[in-house]
């Protein structure tokens, strides 16, 4: 028995599934390929007798195929009981709260986004969602980086013909937020972004990231701090410790980096964190006084801080994840392990 023939089984099971009729069809399918006398299970009796070397691999291999099978038989007979319920022309009572998850999986980002959004909220800020196309303006002069500002040429992406893009960052909502509330103001911003990327293990088109803004009187450095430091501990559900270093953006003064201990070795140093213990993870900074006033805010009366980070980065460390292509490419053997 090769992997190879445990694919072919996959392929071959996941086709019939795909052509099945009936419930009747499908319970065949699910004794043909799950029953006690189906090959698969004949193949993961039959691994013990294998090469001691040989045995972890196919047997975790043949469960994994088993799982696989398993949910293409669940989704099949899913999408069965919805497909019957159309050809009946039952009336489709729109008002039942809809189940947590009908048919498929909920990607990882989500998952971890929702995580995210809860622990923040918890911490009394407000969730706001940025537009995936915006101006110039909201992007770039709102947030101090006027036209021929070098640090354009970062974030220099597509351009619609009438001088939308596609937003490079979700530090594109600062402005809006702080026009429209009034201090003490605490959001944080989840949102796709699009860059100009040549793609590899570390480097995506798109990605989620999360802004986060917070303005008051008397805020400083120390509160940031131990905000991001209060959300990393609950995200890893562990006690990490974080560095602030010194970084530029436009809109902030000063600009930081946050580095956060090694979450996959604690610090002993690994591959993932080039044996320095320490990870890159985000930029933040006290927002500069220039994007305060643009919101309408006095900064001699009040300061903020304001972070952002991209959340692909922190699920790829949370589930030692090693490409992050992984996470828009749709094959779902992917998906489906989280
Ligand atoms: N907008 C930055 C980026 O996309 C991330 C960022 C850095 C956001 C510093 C901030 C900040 O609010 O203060 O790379």
């Amino acid at each position: 028995m090769t992997i190879k023939q445990l694919e072919k089984i996959t392929k071959k099971a996941s086709d019939e599934l795909l052509q099945a009729k009936d419930q009747r069809d499908l319970e065949k399918l699910r004794i043909k390929y799950l029953g006690r006398k189906s090959e698969l299970t004949r193949i993961l009796r039959s691994i013990k007798n294998l090469p001691q070397k040989k045995r972890p691999i196919m047997g975790a291999k043949a469960n994994e195929i088993r799982k696989r099978i398993e949910d293409l038989y669940n989704d099949a007979t899913e999408k069965m009981k919805i497909s019957k319920a159309l050809d009946k022309d039952e009336e489709i009572d729109v008002t039942i709260p809809v189940k947590a998850q009908a048919i498929g999986h909920i990607h990882p980002i989500t998952q971890m986004l929702w995580r995210a959004e809860e622990i923040f909220q918890k911490m009394g800020f407000e969730i706001f969602e940025p537009f995936e196309i915006d101006d110039d303006y909201h992007n770039f002069e709102s947030v101090n980086i006027p036209p021929g500002h070098p640090a354009r040429d970062l974030w220099d992406t597509f351009w619609t013909e009438d001088g939308f893009i596609p937003i490079t960052h979700t530090s594109s909502m600062q402005v809006r937020i702080l026009k429209s509330r009034k201090p003490p103001i605490r959001a944080v911003v989840p949102g796709k972004v699009f860059r100009n990327e040549r793609t590899d293990p570390r480097h995506e088109h798109t990605l989620s990231q999360i802004e986060g803004i917070y303005v008051d009187k008397g805020i400083s450095l120390s509160d940031m701090i131990g905000t991001l430091k209060t959300f990393f501990d609950a995200f890893y559900g562990k006690d990490v410790q974080v560095k602030v270093v010194p970084d530029y953006f436009p809109f902030v003064e000063p600009g930081n980096g946050m580095n956060l201990s090694c979450v996959i070795c604690d610090m002993k140093g690994c591959r993932v964190c080039k044996h320095t213990g320490w990870l890159e993870i985000l930029g933040c900074g006290m927002i500069h006084p220039n994007v305060l006033r643009e919101g309408g805010i006095d900064p001699d009366v009040y300061s903020g801080f304001a972070w952002g980070f991209g959340l692909d980065r922190l699920v790829m460390l949370k589930y030692g994840i090693e490409d992050i292509r992984h996470f828009r490419n749709g094959d779902l053997r992917f998906i489906r392990q989280f």
